[in-house]
């Protein structure tokens, strides 16, 4: 079995990182159909089957986190595909919200449901092999938000969760995304990170977890999708590394950062720039992206069996050029 400490540094391994293909059924359903692949139970298992058994996947992949419909999948062979990941030596992790759920009396705002019944439901993971877990809240950046209720609310949350999860020897990945959308600039979302993994930090050490055991996955502090602006990466960089070294403390077991909507290339980029020009911080960096690290190999399957080497090829490079990323090496 493994404890946490060791799915910590499994998790990172130099070099590696986390496949984030946790989609719930509801959100790879709009991505299939999105590129025309009919939404069928039978399809998600096919497009993960074709991710999973990616040729040396686990060079650059040290963990994988599932869904619900999908831990409950098997290979063609019949393999439960957290088995068949754990043999690979990529850790099988597990997303346990539920989704979110139109903030109260703050319509602009959202919460994430999923607490109740989740000492049980962590139980029934750990049983099918999952040995860490994501849990993801939103934050959204305008002239009106966040507001101070739905920043607690949202981080306290985050900390209850952090806690189940610690409870039962699972580590916790705490995903407090600040959105990308919307016409900030760059230093209105330094503001907003900073207040939030402020504000997650307090509610972590309220509820008694233990930060050794903690990853945080964090958003990249970036001007907004609609900012006439586009920042330069040194930028990027330097605002998100100074916003994590301001708030986290030192103890934290690792921060991996999320693509949220950036492109590709973008996602590398950042990644590339704290990795290549902020050596000797306390904790160490590393991805977990979902689309950027495999949203080409979905267009390129399409849903098509003749067409698994392609999309394979594709996931096969980006989980190359992210680990170069991580080792701040991308040319
Ligand atoms: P993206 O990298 O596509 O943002 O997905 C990461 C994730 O886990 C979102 O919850």
């Amino acid at each position: 079995m493994h404890d946490m400490f060791t799915t910590i540094d499994h998790l990172f391994t130099p070099g590696k990182g986390i496949l984030a293909a946790d989609e719930s059924k509801t959100s790879i359903g709009k991505r299939f159909r999105e590129l025309g692949i009919a939404d069928t139970p039978e399809l998600h298992r096919q497009y993960r089957e074709c991710l999973f058994s990616t040729p040396e996947l686990e060079e650059y992949i040290s963990g994988v986190i599932l869904s619900d419909e999908t831990i409950h999948q098997t290979m063609s062979d019949g393999t439960p595909f957290a088995a068949s990941l754990q043999q690979r030596g990529m850790l099988p992790g597990i997303k346990v919200d539920r989704g979110l759920t139109p903030a109260a009396l703050s319509d602009a705002e959202q919460w994430t449901e999923g607490l109740d019944g989740l000492r049980e439901r962590l139980q029934a993971y750990k049983a099918l092999g999952a040995v860490f877990a994501k849990w993801r809240a939103v934050f959204v950046i305008s002239e009106s938000t966040p507001t101070l209720g739905n920043l607690q609310a949202n981080c306290q949350t985050l900390a209850r969760y952090a806690a189940l999860c610690e409870e039962a020897g699972i580590v916790p990945i705490v995903e407090p995304e600040v959105l990308y959308d919307g016409t900030h600039c760059l230093s209105q979302s330094y503001e907003v990170h900073e207040q939030v993994w402020r504000e997650l930090v307090y509610q972590l050490y309220q509820q008694g977890v233990s930060f050794e055991t903690t990853i945080l996955k964090a958003s990249m502090v970036l001007s907004g999708k609609e900012h006439h602006h586009a920042d330069a990466v040194e930028d990027v960089a330097a605002a998100t590394i100074q916003g994590l070294s301001h708030t986290l403390p030192a103890s934290l077991g690792g921060v991996v950062f999320l693509s949220g909507g950036q492109s590709n290339e973008q996602a590398y980029a950042h990644l590339n720039a704290m990795c290549r020009d902020y050596t000797g911080l306390p904790w160490a960096l590393t991805y977990s992206y979902g689309r950027a690290l495999h949203a080409r190999a979905m267009a390129a399957w399409g849903g098509q069996e003749a067409h698994i080497p392609a999309a394979q090829e594709a996931l096969l490079a980006d989980a190359r050029a992210c680990s170069l990323a991580s080792r701040g090496a991308l040319s």
